[in-house]
């Protein structure tokens, strides 16, 4: 047996859509936040982390060329073993990286490039939970009361607070588990918006781990000036 610290994490980020809720000429993963474009820091932060043995990236085909040079060269990220075309789905790009880990994995990290401002001590906790109970998803609560609406725009209800979570990323499975989620997705022809929502949907548990408001997904602009002032405040405070 393999001490748990011996054990190979892949981690897989996503970086293929579109940015179409941006509304700028660039994909937003190349955007600078603090003069460093936004899937740089999503990397640097992930290669930092002992337990990560290696990074797959997926990205646009036609920026296949420019993220080697600009980003993964241009930032000494050797941890990245693959840059692998992305679908035209989320669960698509994610599948084709998974289809690319290194054949002795036994734990993959998803990530979306798009979550620069991720904590170490997340992904460290991910992995943990992970390795414990086969599946893990980063989290926070629910600040505001979510209600749902009907298709007239009338509030139709009110859900309880208290069991409210606002998924994030990194979601980290045992690779066996997330393969067999991802498969029966297909067959079914279910697109999920995460990687959780799969493992759901074959009936397994899936461990809550407190992530930080902070984690925020870079989409639509404000998020842009949200980031600068969340990248102003890790360099004072960490
Ligand atoms: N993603 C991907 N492949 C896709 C769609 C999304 O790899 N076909 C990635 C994005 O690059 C991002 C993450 O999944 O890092 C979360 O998606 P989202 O924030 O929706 O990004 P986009 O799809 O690029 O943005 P939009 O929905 O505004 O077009
Ligand atoms: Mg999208």
């Amino acid at each position: 047996m393999k001490k748990s610290k011996e054990v190979l994490v892949s981690a897989v980020v996503v970086a293929a859509g579109k940015g179409t809720r941006m509304h700028m000429d660039k994909n937003k993963q190349y955007i600078e936040i603090g003069e460093v474009p936004v899937l740089a820091r999503t990397l640097l932060t992930l290669q930092k982390c002992g337990r990560v043995s290696e990074i797959i990236v997926v990205v646009n085909s036609q920026d296949i060329v420019y993220c080697k040079q600009e980003i993964i060269d241009g930032y000494g990220l050797y941890k990245v073993k693959k840059i692998v075309a992305g679908g035209e789905t989320r669960q698509n790009s994610v599948y084709n990286g998974l289809l690319d880990v290194s054949q002795d994995c036994e734990i993959v990290l998803i990530h979306d490039g798009a979550r620069p401002f991720v904590r170490e001590e997340s992904i460290e906790e991910s992995i943990t939970a992970a390795l414990e109970h086969g599946a893990s998803c980063v989290a926070v609560p629910s600040k505001d009361t979510i209600k749902s609406a009907d298709e007239n725009g009338f509030v139709s209800g009110t859900l309880d607070r208290k069991a409210l979570w606002m998924t994030q990323t990194p979601q980290t499975f045992r690779y066996q588990l997330i393969m067999d989620a991802h498969k029966k997705a297909i067959d079914d022809g279910f697109d999920g918006t995460d990687d959780a929502v799969l493992v759901e949907r074959l009936g397994f548990p899936i461990k809550l781990v407190m992530g930080s408001y902070d984690n925020i997904k870079i989409t639509t602009q404000e998020d842009l000036i949200l980031g600068e002032a969340i990248a102003d405040s890790r360099e004072y405070y960490g």
